[in-house]
């Protein structure tokens, strides 16, 4: 007998568990897109290179047409849909909103999934490819529009809104440290010079 292909998942999807069959061959991004209907999430290039399907797997960015969504067993998923509260929109997307961070559109569910997982990275401290000084006494290294480029690069945007996207970016980390009182972070966020 062939072996069989299918299995049962459990996730938690944006603060809410989800218990569904899938094939075991079947990706996240299917499995919320297709199963789960949350369209939020965006297939692009359905082979990692484009960031379109960005979503949080236990708060760290993940692409999900990479992940088989049976590896997720038991994890929490953010996806687009669990950004904002309830009718107020997170400060990233407030941010997108505000300064134009998008054109089409597209792109724009995995920009900000992403830009949440950059905001945590930064203020936790981590270095990125362009960090100039990775000392760890250091410390949270400057949040320039390089450092905010380097860490968004994951994320291709066809409509080329990237400028004001390295702003929305800048902008939403700075509001992001200040209201959690991290003064030290909000002071490491380079929004003037963001463009
Ligand atoms: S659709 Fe997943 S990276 Fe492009
Ligand atoms: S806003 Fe159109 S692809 Fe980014």
């Amino acid at each position: 007998m062939a072996p069989s292909t299918a299995g049962a998942i459990t996730l938690t999807i944006n603060g809410e568990k989800h218990t569904l069959p899938v094939d075991n061959r079947t990706t996240l991004l299917d499995a919320l897109r297709e199963r789960l209907g949350l369209t939020g999430t965006k297939k692009g290039c359905d082979q990692g290179q484009c960031g379109a399907c960005t979503v949080l797997l236990d708060g760290r960015r993940v692409v999900s047409c990479l992940q088989l969504a049976v590896a997720a067993e038991g994890r929490e998923v953010t996806t687009i849909e669990g950004v904002a509260d309830g009718e107020r929109l997170h400060p990233v997307q407030q941010a997108f909103l505000d300064l134009d961070g998008f054109q089409c559109g597209y792109c724009t569910p995995g920009q900000i999934c992403s830009a949440l997982a950059v905001i945590e990275e930064h203020a936790a401290g981590w270095p990125s490819a362009a960090t100039t000084d990775v000392r760890p006494e250091a410390g949270v290294p400057r949040l320039t529009a390089d450092e905010i480029r380097e860490r968004m690069s994951g994320n291709l945007c066809r409509c080329g809104a990237y400028v004001s996207i390295v702003q929305a970016v800048a902008r939403a980390a700075e509001e992001t440290a200040r209201a959690t009182g991290r003064a030290d972070v909000a002071d490491m966020t380079d929004v003037e010079g963001a463009a």
